[in-house]
């Protein structure tokens, strides 16, 4: 239950639980014999010889050492793809209407499916995006990914979450991460559906907040990890999932893996709410880029440039004054894969809806839809709300995005008609444009140059081409 349940709080720290008072050697990692008879076991989560600034491993003391399983068995699952040139290369812009959630039994793991995907698992570069649709919970099996980090999204259903480090519930507005290696298991009750991001280089951190300083966006303290929690069961045949480049295993074991008595250190999974991010936002005009709304990054070796950020447009105010509020029209060196938890996003708001998705591919053009143009471009601008009751987010990587056959195909939910929603967007140049009272005014004591077109242009431009100050207006 929710509110039984304990956190540890804060962001890349050193933690340390026991379930069983003393169960925790101390004074050192690997004793002779631990305290209750238990096993020691080192997760690595970097390089042994990581600096110490990124350098990621937690100590385990458990009943019995993972090692016990029987020889894995490879497992066929349909829905996952890791090869994503398979398919011709896709570059229009992309909507997915909700996707379907089984009516037939399915857990987390089979209830898998990979949208889209760049680079491989094998040489540790790229990343991956999911769907996942489920109605049962996975029962005696527990799941882990060898190959990278699971950044998970519900958008319905609560997940109960048992890892090796203990139990978290994550429903929607929430999101979690499970790193490489971590074992878990999904407790469902009812029809779920969420997103999932995969990073394959390098683990989540929070972004630099450079001027904004030392605190802003996703604060540290708001992250939560479980606290040990154990169970000593044993159970014929308990399935062990790995996913292993980028295939599914299973080997079978006689006991719960989830039999951490106690454990200490800073590689383990975690938990964050939306509401808790601070946003930052422009105050006197112009829009900011969305990275103002980032949660956390996975960087690549370039600086300031990601292998994937996670990032959330939540409830805020909006105040810009002479200015278009919406997101701008771009085209970016980036693949912009957005989710919508519930509500309406605010550039689109038909279409787009919770459990669907969009995908705006590098280079390929996009911004608002032909209503939110027009009733942007007209509307008073007064403090507003934006985005209240509803939660969109975005998975961007500055990768090439290739689309899966579930993705591309047999999912079925592309929408064919998104291209239309840009279509209606007329011409409103005016050669003959003169400013109105509502326009904004400012001083501007540049001389312009400006060309003459024709006859009637030619005393006005005469004014604008003159030496005194001009009162320039522009909405
Ligand atoms: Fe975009």
């Amino acid at each position: 239950m929710a509110h039984q349940l304990q956190y540890l709080s804060g962001f890349g720290s050193e933690f340390a639980s026991e379930a069983l008072p003393g169960a925790l050697p101390e004074g050192q990692n690997n004793p002779q014999l631990c305290p209750y008879g238990l096993y020691a076991e080192q997760l690595s989560g970097t390089a042994f010889t990581a600096p110490r600034e990124t350098n990621q491993r937690s100590w385990l003391y458990r009943i019995r050492p993972p090692v016990v399983h029987k020889p894995f068995k490879p497992s066929k699952h349909p829905f996952l793809e890791s090869d994503f040139r398979k398919r011709h290369p896709n570059p229009n812009q992309l909507r997915w209407n909700p996707f379907d959630i089984p009516k037939e039994e399915v857990d987390f793991v089979s209830g898998l499916r990979t949208v889209c995907g760049a680079g491989d698992p094998l040489s540790r570069n790229g990343c991956s995006i999911y769907i996942y649709v489920c109605n049962k919970s996975m029962g005696n099996s527990a799941f882990y990914n060898s190959d990278g980090d699971f950044l998970i999204v519900p958008q319905q259903g609560t997940l109960d979450i048992t890892t090796e480090f203990g139990k978290m519930q994550v429903g929607p507005n929430e999101m979690c991460v499970v790193q490489q290696g971590m074992r878990f298991n999904v407790g469902v009750s009812g029809p779920t559906r969420g997103y999932i991001l995969e990073v394959f280089n390098n683990h989540f951190v929070l972004p630099s907040l450079g001027p904004i300083g030392a605190n802003g966006l996703a604060n540290p303290r708001d992250f939560l990890t479980p606290v040990a929690w154990y169970e000593d069961r044993d159970v014929d045949n308990f399935r062990i999932i790995s996913k292993y480049q980028g295939h599914l295993f299973e080997a079978k074991q006689n006991n719960s893996p989830f039999d951490v008595v106690a454990w200490h250190g800073n590689y383990v999974p975690y938990k964050y709410n939306f509401k808790n991010f601070m946003v930052i936002n422009a105050t006197a005009f112009d829009h900011a880029d969305p990275s103002i709304f980032t949660v956390l990054t996975c960087p690549s070796a370039k600086p300031g440039t990601a292998i994937a950020d996670f990032v959330i447009f939540p409830p805020r105010w909006a105040v810009q004054e002479h200015t278009f509020r919406p997101p701008y029209y771009h085209r970016n060196c980036m693949s912009e894969f957005m989710g919508l938890i519930y509500g309406n996003y605010e550039a689109k708001e038909e279409g787009f809806r919770p459990g669907g998705a969009s995908l705006h591919s590098m280079m390929t053009p996009h911004g608002p839809d032909v209503d939110c143009f027009n009733n942007a471009s007209t509307g008073e601008l007064k403090p507003v709300r934006v985005a209240d009751n509803t939660q969109s987010f975005m998975f961007e990587t500055s990768l090439g995005l290739g689309l899966t056959d579930w993705g591309e195909e047999n999912c079925q939910k592309i929408d064919a008609d998104y291209y239309k929603c840009w279509q209606g967007l007329k011409k409103n140049f005016d050669p003959n444009w003169k400013p109105s009272p509502k326009h904004c005014s400012i001083n501007i004591k540049v001389p312009i140059k400006v060309m003459p077109q024709n006859d009637e242009l030619a005393v006005e431009n005469k004014m604008l081409n003159s030496e005194n100050p001009v009162n320039l207006l522009f909405g």
